[in-house]
């Protein structure tokens, strides 16, 4: 179950792009997991909304970060749950962007500085790890991440903390409501110079080979819709565990339209999250996850 957490306290404030999901303070975060643990749901992976953003994206890396907050207090209050947290810079920088940026000396244009972006997730992973975290999740797409991040974690003793990575992320329009609920659209440009291109699925092979050398643990194909033909491929191919992230936009196209009583929500869901572990997922992360615990009851 993907969770948002923002400074504050007391604060439960819907996503209105995305009803039924909110964005959390630490201690009513730590009440909603708790809930969340009661139902069955094996795990969380948490976003953080920071106080404030700057170039570097600073709070990402910060002991007292939003995120490394919520990992203490989730592992101080609630047993039996399994806390991943995705590793990426872009709810953090003041630009958006899941990365490092710097201005081209010839074009004048800003760049992704990819390698730059590594120093800065592996201190990311590394303040969740002495947080207390289960699996960190990088999801910026960063060439050589995962094993930038495996290299921090060993060196300092969380040997043990597996890596789920988003290795097969494509460039999407289905983030759209989760850009509004974490609060990190780029403010220019867009991700396609480090997300992946809709129509090239050999690429998905090639990312997830790379991830896999570098050392994940689990690999992640997201969106999980319009690509169950890739989760299927990735399965077959490395055998590896797989997860899918049934993706915002995912989520609030079915909302949407079982509140004009176009369709059932329940039935369609569900016949989704079928669909997607029948292509071979072997984790789902889901918006929904708290509906489907109830409705498998
Ligand atoms: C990046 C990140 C994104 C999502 C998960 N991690 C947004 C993006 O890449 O633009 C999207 C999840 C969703 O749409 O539900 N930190």
């Amino acid at each position: 179950m993907p969770l948002f957490v923002r400074p504050g306290n007391g604060i439960k404030r819907e996503i209105s792009s995305m009803p039924g999901n909110y964005q959390f303070s630490v201690d009513t975060l730590v009440e909603e997991v708790k809930e969340i643990a009661t139902l069955g749901i094996p795990g969380v992976i948490l976003f953080g909304i920071p106080d404030s953003k700057d170039e570097l994206g600073t709070e990402a890396y910060a002991d007292d970060g939003i995120i490394q907050k919520a990992i203490r207090a989730i592992k101080k209050n609630v047993s039996d749950i399994l806390v991943i947290t995705d590793v990426c810079m872009c709810e953090y920088t003041n630009h958006g962007h899941c990365g490092y940026i710097k201005k081209d000396k010839k074009t004048g244009e800003y760049q992704i500085d990819n390698d730059e972006t590594l120093k800065l997730l592996s201190k990311e992973a590394l303040s969740h790890a002495e947080a207390g975290v289960d699996i960190v999740a990088p999801s910026d797409m960063m060439d050589g991440r995962v094993g930038a991040i495996r290299e921090i974690l060993d060196q300092n003793g969380y040997e043990n903390i597996p890596i789920m990575s988003y290795a097969a992320k494509y460039a999407s329009a289905f983030y759209g409501p989760f850009r509004d609920a974490a609060e990190s659209p780029p403010s220019f440009g867009d991700r396609r110079s480090y997300q992946m291109d809709t129509p090239n699925s050999e690429e998905a092979i090639r990312e997830v080979s790379l991830d896999i050398d570098e050392g994940a643990d689990i690999v992640m194909v997201k969106p999980a819709l319009p690509y169950l033909d890739i989760i299927r491929l990735i399965k077959d191919q490395f055998g590896y565990p797989v997860a899918a992230y049934n993706v915002s936009g995912e989520y609030s196209m079915v909302k949407a339209a079982h509140e004009k009583g176009w369709l059932d929500e329940k039935t369609v869901a569900m016949e989704i999250l079928m669909g997607i572990k029948r292509a071979g997922a072997d984790i789902i992360l889901t918006y929904w996850a708290k509906d489907a615990a109830r409705w498998l009851t």
